[in-house]
């Protein structure tokens, strides 16, 4: 029996991973934030499980009562900012009825009308870095660009933007930032959000009309006459930060290294971005998600009722964790699941999971890898690895994997 979650399994935890997937596929065990839970590691169980209607999204379904349960589970700080009624924590029908709503505002359209912007914040962060010839891409690049991004869609003015990035870099412990810091970091996001979204609905109500912008969209939105509460809003505003920020942080920081620790792929790659090929682009995206993707385990689920999952009983109350980087390295389901292969065309990984609570920015997250490895790339053709893999540091919570830092260098340019 491997140890799981110590301090050497977020480096490589996939051995571990193939070993319970052999032996124990639904395995019970108590994860770092104390709780027992059932880790579900085979594709087809996996994919089973994050579709079942047995399975709710909602703590309040969660057996453990007192200092042991309910607080343990979810994004730290949700509870006591008010933010329990995002997507992530709700069963059809509020489920349906909110996602109907922010769909409405987060449309396909709204996310392509957003590239050159994604380009443009690629481009701005390189020139921040490119006459150095050394950056750490965690902290230079991939940890700003979605931030940035996503403040922008959200219609977050750029004089507060820099508040965010403090907000976020408290979230994930970035270098400078105070400790501990997770749930103060959500409460003051909350409580600006709130007043930014008190401002927009006001404006619109003055003019008639508001900004192009997401958060405008999401008061705007209608359903058979229903809207968003302001605390729907909030909560539906702040779950598009959270669940669209470090996600992409990692895609591009995981990505990038797996291509450097690949370097004939990465050669692939760099002669089709030279080659204006996005076909291959768009495969390559898919299986670095694949491999080595940023959401190791899918969020929270508890059985709402007795239930026979990969042949083990769970019991009404059960967490269950689907382990999303165990099933997308599944013999059974990927040839060769431990080697990366960017043209991997049959690829239905489950990085963003699957079901009702499919992954609402895929779009974004899409956009937003493809952009900036292609123009990392494109940048900085003799990109490398300027440190030791043995030393690189892993920040492993429960949910996401991702690098703490990347050193890199290249031949600067002015
Ligand atoms: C849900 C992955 C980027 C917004 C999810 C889920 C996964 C995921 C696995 C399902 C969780 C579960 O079922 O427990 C990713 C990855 C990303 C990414 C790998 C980047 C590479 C984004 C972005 C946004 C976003 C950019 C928005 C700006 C959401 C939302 C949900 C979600 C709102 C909840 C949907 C629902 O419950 O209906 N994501 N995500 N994600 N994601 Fe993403």
């Amino acid at each position: 029996m491997p140890s799981l979650f110590d301090w050497r399994f977020a480096a490589d935890p996939y051995p571990a991973y193939a070993w319970l997937r052999e032996h124990a596929p639904v395995h019970r065990t108590r994860v770092p934030s104390g709780v027992e839970a059932w880790l579900v590691t085979r594709y087809a169980d996996a994919r089973q499980a994050l579709a079942d209607p047995r399975l709710s999204k909602s703590p309040h379904h969660h057996g453990e009562q007192g200092a042991h349960g309910k607080g343990k589970v979810g994004i730290p700080g949700e509870r006591s900012a008010n933010l329990m009624t995002h997507l992530l924590n709700i069963d059809p029908p509020d489920h349906t009825r909110l996602r109907r709503l922010v769909s409405k505002a987060f449309t396909p359209r709204r996310v392509a009308a957003f590239a050159p912007r994604v380009r443009e914040l690629a481009d701005t962060l390189i020139d921040g870095f490119a006459a150095r010839g050394a950056a750490d891409l965690i902290h230079e690049y991939a940890f700003p660009l979605p931030i940035y991004a996503i403040c922008d869609m959200l219609g977050v003015p750029q004089q507060d933007q820099e508040d965010f990035r403090s907000w976020a870099g408290m979230m994930i412990h970035q270098p400078g930032s105070p400790r501990g810091g997770v749930g103060r970091a959500v409460k003051r996001m909350r409580g600006y959000l709130a007043e930014l979204i008190h401002r927009k609905r006001a404006e619109l109500e003055r003019r008639g009309e508001g900004a192009d912008d997401l958060i405008s969209g999401l008061i705007r939105a209608s359903d058979h006459g229903e809207h968003l509460s302001e605390n729907e809003a909030a909560a539906m505003a702040f779950i598009l930060l959270f669940a669209g920020f470090e996600t992409t942080v990692n895609l591009i920081g995981n990505g990038t290294y797996a291509l450097l620790r690949h370097p004939g792929q990465r050669a692939v790659l760099q002669r089709a971005v030279a080659d204006g090929d996005t076909g291959l682009l768009a495969t390559a995206v898919e299986e670095l998600l694949r491999y080595d993707g940023p959401v190791e385990l899918a969020t929270w689920r508890f059985a709402t009722r007795e239930l026979t999952l990969g042949g083990q009983r769970v019991r009404e109350g059960d967490p269950v964790l689907v382990v999303l980087a165990a099933a997308d390295r599944d013999p059974d389901k990927f040839d060769a699941p431990d080697t990366l292969d960017l043209t991997r065309s049959d690829n239905q990984h489950l990085g963003y999971g699957h079901g009702i609570h499919y992954c609402l920015g895929a779009p974004l997250a899409r956009l937003e890898g493809r952009t900036a490895l292609a123009t990392l790339l494109h940048r900085l053709p003799d990109l490398r690895l300027a440190a030791d893999p043995e030393e690189l540091r892993w920040r492993g919570g429960l949910i996401m994997r991702g690098l703490r830092t990347l050193p890199v260098e290249f031949t600067a340019r002015g």
